[in-house]
């Protein structure tokens, strides 16, 4: 029997909701462990499946883990074997790519299943290749199985990124934290999952600069200590209930966020009617006006997110002249169009760019969660919807969004898990 949502929609949210670790920081630092070969505590794990899935990879290749509370853990990697990792289920992430950077950098040889994660068509591995071919690896794809050995060791090098992909640059530094000598990566990402991943090597002896910019190098160090660690916010988190509570009308206090990471994030929420004020660790977000149109267009950071653009998109369904989104980062993300056009929506989709004609009404109805983000569309557009929205494959929201149904009733909401 699989879960679904009922949301009754219609009621403007109001309180104050506690943002979680970032997902996309804490996978890669759940893999890099792997390079760590002594005691870690991580602080601020966000309670989602993804990372469930990713410790059961860790624990099945041999680590120890104690478990200290629903967001800390201590776990110690000293005995684990590249070769126990449990295939099938590294198939379930796209982050279980790292155990290539990761395992290479320790043990010299690497295997994972095809990564999967949100379905957006193709998603390449070509520059994680390319990056770690050139620190001497050897990639092959086998049977679903990719395998990387660098029986030569890792050397660093000078390495450009035709794109400043988030996976590739988190796989390049992986690999060269232990590597001999200096690694260069070049036209690296700069999202603050990056930063997070080289901020908890460099407190366990790593030597990583330029993490957030363009150039990161990295000295390879013989070994790393262990530390205790917290992982940073998750901005991604934060901009979706910013979204909600633009999207229903109502005032949050967000509480738990780096107001820093939220730059491309909060000027189009102004932009389309709400009221925001930043503080130190806080802010707050009051819509009681009209919603007003925008144009989006996605970029690497620090520019507007891709994993922000689907839950913009039911505020330009609603909102006065609409608008129109341009996805530069993954083109084929906009699939779950299709369930807002359920709700009533008009929306015209073309190659790279969806327009939205504004001023819909959108009536609840039963309608699937197509990915992660495009889940948390759903949820938005059902609590503005009239009546009420059965919401199915709500395992996609488990993945990336932590305790949301509580989180969200304490703002008022009306929703509820249902059994069919
Ligand atoms: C990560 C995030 C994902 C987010 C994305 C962009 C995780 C687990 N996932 O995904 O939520 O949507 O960053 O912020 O952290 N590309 C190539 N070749 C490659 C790699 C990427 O051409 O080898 C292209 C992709 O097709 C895409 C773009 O680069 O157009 C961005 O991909 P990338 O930043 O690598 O995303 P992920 O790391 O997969």
């Amino acid at each position: 029997m699989t879960p679904h949502l009922l949301i009754r929609g219609g009621t403007p949210l109001t309180g104050e909701v506690w943002i979680d670790g970032m997902k996309n920081a804490a996978l890669p630092i759940l893999f890099a462990l792997l390079l760590v070969r002594e005691e870690v505590t991580l602080e601020g794990l966000p309670p989602v499946t993804d990372i469930e899935t990713t410790l059961q990879i860790l624990c099945k290749m041999g680590a120890r883990l104690e478990r200290i509370s629903p967001t800390a853990i201590r776990i110690h990697t000293k005995n684990t074997d590249p070769d126990a990792v449990p295939l099938k289920w590294t198939t379930e992430l796209r982050a279980s790519s790292y155990l290539l950077g990761a395992s290479l950098g320790r043990f010299g040889r690497a295997a994972t299943g095809i990564p999967g994660g949100c379905d957006f068509g193709t998603r390449p591995l070509d520059q994680h290749f390319r990056l770690l071919e050139t620190l001497g690896a050897t990639v092959e794809q086998e049977h679903g199985i990719l395998r990387a050995t660098a029986p030569g060791g890792l050397h660093g090098k000078n390495v450009r990124l035709d794109f400043p992909s988030v996976g590739a640059t988190v796989n390049g530094i992986l690999a060269a934290t232990l590597a001999n000598g200096m690694t260069v990566i070049e036209n690296a990402a700069r999202e603050p999952h990056i930063v997070d991943l080289a901020d908890f090597l460099n407190a366990c002896g790593a030597e990583i600069v330029g993490a957030g910019t363009s150039s990161i190098r990295i000295r390879g160090v013989s070994k790393l200590h262990g530390t205790r660690y917290r992982i940073v916010p998750d901005m991604i988190e934060a901009g979706t209930y910013l979204c909600a509570v633009s999207a229903t009308g109502g005032k949050m206090r967000l509480c738990g966020v780096c107001p820093e990471h939220l730059g491309a994030i909060l000027p189009p929420l102004r932009k389309m009617g709400a009221t925001i004020t930043v503080s130190e660790n806080h802010l707050t977000l009051e819509r009681s006006g009209s919603l007003y149109g925008t144009v989006l267009e996605t970029a690497p950071y620090p520019g507007f997110p891709t994993d922000m653009q689907p839950q913009f998109a039911p505020l330009l369904c609603m909102a006065r002249g609409g608008g129109r989104i341009y996805e530069r980062v993954w083109k084929k993300r906009f699939q779950y169009t299709k369930e807002l056009e359920k709700m009533g929506a008009n929306i015209l989709l073309s190659n790279d760019f969806a327009d939205f004609r504004g001023g819909d009404r959108l009536v609840g109805t039963q309608i699937h969660a197509t990915d992660l983000r495009g889940g948390a569309a759903m949820l938005i557009a059902g609590l503005c919807a009239e009546g009420t929205t059965e919401l199915c494959d709500v395992r996609h929201l488990e993945r990336g969004y932590p305790n949301f149904v509580a989180k969200l009733t304490a703002l008022g909401a009306d929703i509820s898990y249902v059994q069919n």
